[in-house]
C-alpha cells in the first residue's frame, strides 16, 4: 500500500487501528499494511511464533481445497467470504488452472480489500469482488446474484477462511449460508482455536486484538465443527499431510464438508 510508505492513508481509512486484513497481509509478506498493523503482527508473532507459518499453511490448505473441488468434484463456481487482500494463488487463479471457465465472487466487508480486489481483478470477466458482511447473508446472496456469475441451483465452493474468529455469533449466519447453497456444494472453513495447552497465549492474542478494528473470538475444535452443521466432513488428509494438521492444531482448525444430496451439475450457469 503506497500510503504505508508515505504514512498517508487512502480516504476514510484508519491507519492507526490494526486491522485483520492488513495484519494477515503482513504475516504473508505483503505490502498492503501500515505501522499499526505491523506492530500488532509482531506482537502476535512473539506470542505465537508459528503465526507466519500458520498463515502460509492456511493459504496452502485453501489452494489444495479449491484445486480438489475444481478437479475432483467438478465445482465451477466459488464464493470466498472474508477474501482478504489479494495475494498469490487467489481462489480464481487456482480454479482457473484446473478449469478456465470457473467463476469466483470474492466478498469482504473491508473497504480497502474491496478497492484492491476490484483493481486487481477488474479485467477478469469470470471474477467479481463485492462489499459484503458475513453477518448479513441475505445481502450477500442478493449481491452475489447481481454479479450473474453464480447459479445458486448448482454446487458452489463456499469459503470462509480465517474469517469466523472475527465474528461474535457466527452460527445462525453460517447456517443461513449453508441453506442457500445447492446439494453437492462444499463448505471450506479455517478458524483459530483455543486449545487447552495454549489457552494462556490465546488470551494474550485476544488482548492484542482488543486494540484492533474487530475482536478475536477463538473457538474450540468442537465449536468449529458445529459450523459445518449436517454437512459431511471430508478427510483433512486429502488437503494437508496429517503431521501438519497436528503441528498447526494449537493455532487453528478447519475442514471441507459437503452438503448432502444429489448434485445437479450443468455446463453453464443459468444466469450467465
Ligand atoms: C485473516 S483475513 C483472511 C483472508 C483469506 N480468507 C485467507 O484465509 O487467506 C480475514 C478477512 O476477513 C474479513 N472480515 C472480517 N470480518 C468480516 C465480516 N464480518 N464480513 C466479511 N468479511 C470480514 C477481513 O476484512 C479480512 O479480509
Amino acid at each position: 500500500m503506497s500510503g504505508s510508505v508515505r504514512g498517508e492513508a487512502p480516504g476514510g481509512v484508519d491507519i492507526h487501528t490494526p486491522n485483520p486484513a492488513r495484519i494477515y497481509d503482513y504475516m504473508l509478506g505483503g505490502k498492503d499494511n501500515f505501522a499499526a498493523d505491523r506492530d500488532a503482527a509482531e506482537q502476535i508473532v512473539r506470542v505465537f511464533p508459528e503465526s507466519r507459518e500458520g498463515a502460509r499453511r492456511n493459504r496452502e490448505f485453501l489452494g489444495n481445497a479449491v484445486r480438489y473441488l475444481a478437479a475432483e468434484v467438478g465445482i465451477r463456481q466459488f464464493v470466498d467470504i472474508g477474501a482478504g487482500l489479494p495475494t498469490q494463488k487467489n481462489v480464481h487463479q487456482v480454479a482457473h488452472a484446473v478449469a478456465p471457465d470457473a467463476r469466483t465472487v470474492y466478498v469482504d466487508n473491508d473497504p480497502v480489500v474491496c478497492v484492491h480486489g476490484r483493481a486487481l481483478l477488474a479485467s477478469t470477466a469470470t471474477v467479481a469482488m463485492i462489499d459484503g458482511d458475513v453477518r448479513k447473508p441475505e445481502d450477500i446472496h442478493a449481491k452475489v446474484s447481481q454479479t450473474r456469475l453464480i447459479d445458486w441451483d448448482q454446487p458452489v465452493g463456499l469459503l470462509m477462511m480465517a474469517l469466523l474468529h472475527f465474528v461474535d455469533e457466527p452460527y445462525e449466519h453460517v447456517a443461513r449460508l449453508r441453506d442457500m447453497v445447492a446439494p453437492g456444494s462444499h463448505l471450506v472453513i479455517t478458524h483459530l482455536t483455543m486449545t487447552e495447552d495454549r489457552s494462556h497465549d490465546t488470551e494474550r492474542l485476544r488482548h492484542i486484538y482488543s486494540t484492533a478494528s474487530v475482536p478475536l473470538v477463538p473457538r474450540s475444535r468442537e465449536e468449529i465443527t458445529q459450523l459445518f452443521g449436517d454437512f459431511e466432513q471430508l478427510d483433512m488428509n486429502l488437503f494437508l499431510p496429517s503431521y501438519l494438521v497436528k503441528r498447526m492444531a494449537p493455532l487453528g482448525a478447519g475442514g471441507v464438508a459437503r452438503k448432502p444430496g444429489p448434485a445437479a451439475f450443468s455446463a453453464a450457469p443459468k444466469s450467465a
